[in-house]
């Protein structure tokens, strides 16, 4: 039974308000102060009664003292029931304040300048209160931020286990920031609740944005309060609050708002442009990070002039949107050498940017606002935000270039700024009902088999296929937090664009946006069979069981794959609906990325990036070719990227992801060498939390097969660290996985390894092309955890996450044979043998953390 943790805080807290209150008079005392902010802002963590600080380091104090009376006595504090393992730090998510009735809380603030109001709302149980009851409204001084808002609903459709939402208000003249939260009237038990509240004071950075489509009028900001829906660091990576520049706002990548295939490529500026501030844009504005790295679009004039480098959001209608560009440019120094065109919703928002000509030198930064109105139109709304190059100035070079980009949701006439509900993919509330159903209770914690039926989900995929329009999903990869370590980009990311729009005229569309998310390009079938010369046979470069793989040119020189379903196969068509549904969810440096698909005329094909060196088996096993080989260093790096890879399928998503089909065709590797996995036909979404396996029927490739899965039926994340195991050894030995010409007891690597590994003989099995390349530390640690994948149970195995610190480790052995002065590990169990081991396989992972790079394209 789950007991109530709900306790009415009235006659307990009235006295520590008293108390409190006379803090609260004295803003300064009332605050709490986490590095690089100033001494204004508030950290409240609601529902606590403890000060505490969160994985930032970054202290929350209670909101009690902020109540106004009688809020206090109709509100109850209670903590959540379970922690996300999403959630990024307890505090301030596992405590709430609960309001059955209209409370409000005050708060003193500067009655000058712009305030920061970040509402942090985490949808549990919270004693007996089901999370789908709380509907509430918030206001503040007037404005309307949320109206019968659902955080479970708008968390589901989202797939994020918490929500933050963000407003920059306008000054406060009064001096004091109140804030109320009722919950719906006409939703029978409907409570508010609210987990954290952060407000930080800023300046008055709004001031009048450019109207798009009529670049000689402006719209005024003024008096009006805004939403927080994007904030990128464009062509850079996450920067999180406390590397913000004193306004703890987050910055996320903006790949997964890129649309099309031609994405430009990022850069970072050299060490020796200074980039500085200036008058124009202080400090406040964006944090140096955001400016020193940009996209552009590459090197090719000729395909720049084709097309436009493109954004796209999604949001609600009816509201005029703010966007901010942040542009610094640290490579050229002229004007007229990089000149371009801005579009916003096909209309013309700024003809002719120049940054250097705004900003006055190399390396100064430069903001530009613009406003769009978004009507209402069929289905989602979407902010389309394009560049393209000024042909008619007849630049020096066919470029352009963006730094960061934030999109604001400006409060109407009627000062309101909420939006609707989103309607959650049906998928995952079937998954999630799935998971409630099955879930064992708290104490019993006992294995449970989910027999999960796939079959509903494809066939509702199916039914609604026909006016399919998927998009890729607005969750964002973004890192868990600098001490975990930034490397693993986590699922539930702490944004809500709170934008999707549930047209009741477009149900069904509705569905499919939020089924897929985002922007997963649609193509038709003409671009798709001239971009493969109407299904040449000399432009396959793959084929498999139901399908090939072509080689496209899309959008005027931008290579892609083409895989093209057999039509006549029903495994094939389930094997790429499983496909689109995996990959325009996931984003990963190590995951092939999904650029669009096409169905039409009976024919089904899936657009992914090209992937200029092919598979990784290509690489590695000499037999009968005669192209060099890959040499060990390269072969390390190339596992420990797919390992990332299969690291964040297994626990980096909301559900974790069985690849099921790992093996080395399936790693491929681009231009640069970068590993990626690819081929999500078979992937399943794994048990959540409490489960152990799923159970189905066994598919995946022989050689590679875990064999307790193949006995037992039972999918778990270790059969692929089983398949892994025999990928490192493949990759060791330079022989393919099974090889029927070899001795018996020869055939099967894994087998043979195994048996190898026993004797003591390995060595004997090493590629003869890598003689003398190998570390013999770093052999030893590499062999090792191979073996220890190679386990017969699962449970023997390592983690994947283990997996990967361990290569890692073998790296680093390779690299500094002797200076690598931390102590060898035991076993695969490296990072619970000490802190030493945690610093540095963070500082590892960082070193490899440096994001596509590819310097500017200039010609
Ligand atoms: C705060 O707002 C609520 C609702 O708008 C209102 O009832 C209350 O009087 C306000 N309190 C202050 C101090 O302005
Ligand atoms: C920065 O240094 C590199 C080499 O160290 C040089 O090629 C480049 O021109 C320098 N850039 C500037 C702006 O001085
Ligand atoms: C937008 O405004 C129009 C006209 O006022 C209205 O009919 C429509 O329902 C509104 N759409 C949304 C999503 O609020
Ligand atoms: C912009 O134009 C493209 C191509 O004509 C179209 O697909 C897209 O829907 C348009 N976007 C908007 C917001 O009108
Ligand atoms: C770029 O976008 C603008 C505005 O939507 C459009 O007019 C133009 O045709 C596009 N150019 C290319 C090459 O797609
Ligand atoms: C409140 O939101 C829910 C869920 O989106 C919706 O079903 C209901 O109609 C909404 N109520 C009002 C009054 O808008």
């Amino acid at each position: 039974m789950i007991s109530s943790h709900l306790s009415l805080s009235s006659s307990s807290s009235s006295l520590a308000f008293f108390l409190l209150a006379t803090f609260a008079s004295n803003p300064i005392l009332a605050l709490s102060g986490g590095p690089g902010q100033g001494p204004k802002s508030y950290f409240l963590s609601c529902g606590s009664s403890r000060k505490a600080a969160d994985s930032d380091g970054r202290t929350w104090v209670p909101d009690s003292a902020f109540l106004v009376p009688p809020a206090n006595s109709v509100s109850s504090t209670s903590p959540a029931l379970s922690q996300d393992p999403s959630l990024p730090s307890p505090v301030p998510y596992m405590s709430a304040r609960i309001f059955t009735s209209p409370a409000s809380y005050d708060f003193p603030v500067p009655s000058k300048g712009r305030l920061f109001l970040r509402l942090y709302l985490y949808p549990s149980t919270y004693g007996t209160l089901n999370p789908s009851d709380a509907f509430f409204g918030v206001t503040a001084n007037g404005f309307t931020l949320l109206r019968n808002f659902s955080a479970s609903i708008t968390a589901q459709a989202l797939t994020q286990a918490y929500i933050i939402k963000e407003y920059v208000m306008s000054p406060v003249e009064s001096g004091i920031l109140n804030l109320t939260f009722s919950p719906s009237w006409d939703h029978a038990g409907a409570y508010a609740f609210i987990n954290g509240i952060e407000i930080v004071p800023g300046e008055d950075m709004f001031k009048e944005a450019t109207m798009v489509g009529f670049s000689d009028q402006a719209v005024n900001t003024d008096g009006a309060s805004l939403e927080n829906l994007f904030r990128l660091n464009v062509g850079g990576q996450y920067i999180g609050p406390t590397r913000d520049s004193g306004l703890t706002r987050t910055w996320y990548d903006d790949t997964p708002y890129l649309f099309g295939a031609a994405t430009g490529v990022t850069s970072q500026s050299d060490k020796n442009v200074t980039i500085g501030y200036t008058a124009d844009t202080p400090e406040y504005i964006a944090p140096l990070d955001l400016y020193s790295t940009a996209r552009t679009m590459g090197p090719d004039p000729k395909v720049n002039r084709n097309y436009n480098l493109t954004w796209v959001f999604q949001v609600d209608a009816n509201f005029t949107y703010i966007a901010r560009f942040h542009f610094c440019d640290y490579l050229l120094t002229k004007v007229n050498q990089r000149v371009f065109d801005i579009f916003m919703n096909n209309q013309t928002a700024q003809e002719s940017a120049d940054v250097i000509a705004w900003s006055g030198s190399r390396g100064a930064p430069v903001y530009k606002d613009y406003a769009i109105f978004v009507a209402d139109g069929d289905g989602d709304e979407e902010l389309w935000v394009a560049l393209h190059p000024s042909v008619s100035m007849k630049p020096e070079y066919y470029d352009s270039i963006l730094n960061g980009l934030e999109i604001y949701k400006m409060s109407d006439t009627s000062l309101n700024l909420a939006g609707q509900n989103p309607v959650p993919s049906k998928m995952l509330v079937e998954a999630e009902d799935r998971a409630a159903s099955f879930a064992p209770s708290k104490s019993s914690g006992a294995r449970l088999v989910i027999g999960v039926v796939f079959g509903c989900i494809f066939g509702f995929i199916f039914v609604v296929a026909g006016f399919l329009l998927l998009r890729r999903t607005n969750n964002q990869a973004i890192r868990t937090n600098s001490h975990v370590g930034n490397w693993l980009p986590l699922y539930g990311s702490s944004r809500t664009s709170g934008s999707r729009t549930a047209s009741s005229r477009s149900t069904a569309s509705s569905h499919l946006s939020s089924l897929a998310g985002g922007l997963c390009r649609h193509f038709s079938l003409y671009e798709i069979t001239r971009a493969t010369k109407n299904f040449d046979e000399s432009k396959v470069i793959g084929v498999g069981g139901f399908w090939k793989v072509y080689l496209g040119i899309i959008d005027g020189g931008n290579k892609v794959a083409i895989k093209r379903s057999n039509p006549l196969s029903e495994q094939g068509v389930n094997e790429f609906e499983t496909e689109i549904e995996m990959l325009s969810k996931l984003r990963h440096k190590h995951l092939v990325s999904l650029i669009g698909f096409c169905e039409e005329g009976g024919e089904m094909a899936l657009v992914y990036d090209y992937m200029a060196n092919g598979t990784l088996r290509d690489h590695i096993n000499s037999k009968g070719k005669n192209r060099p080989m890959l040499a060990w260093n390269q072969r390390l790096e190339i596992c420990i990227g797919a390992a990332r890879g299969l690291h964040y399928l297994h626990t980096g998503a909301k559900y974790t992801i069985i690849h099921r089909d790992v093996k080395t065709t399936n790693i491929l590797l681009d231009e640069k060498w970068v590993a990626k996995v690819s081929d999500f036909g078979l992937s399943k979404t794994g048990p959540e939390l409490n489960q152990a396996h799923v159970s189905t029927v066994v598919k995946g490739s022989f050689g590679y097969l875990d064999p307790e899965y193949f006995r037992r039926q039972q999918l778990t994340e270790k059969s692929d660290v089983y398949s892994f195991g025999v990928v490192l050894f493949e990759v060791l030995c330079g022989r393919p996985a099974l090889n029927p010409s070899l001795p018996k007891e020869q055939v099967s690597l894994a087998d043979w390894a195994r048996h190898c590994q026993w004797k003591g003989t390995l060595h004997e099995m090493v590629d003869p092309s890598l003689e003398g390349q190998i570390d013999e530390d770093c052999f030893r640690k590499f062999v090792e955890t191979a073996g220890k994948c190679l386990s017969d149970r699962g449970s023997d195995r390592p983690s994947m996450g283990d997996v990967l610190w361990n290569l890692e480790y073998a790296l680093q052995l390779q690299l500094n044979p002797e200076g690598t002065a931390t102590p060898a590990t035991e076993g695969c169990q490296g990072n619970k043998d000490g802190h030493d081991h945690y610093a540095m396989h963070r500082k590892m992972l960082g070193l490899d953390e440096e994001e596509g790079g590819g310097g500017i394209g200039l010609d």
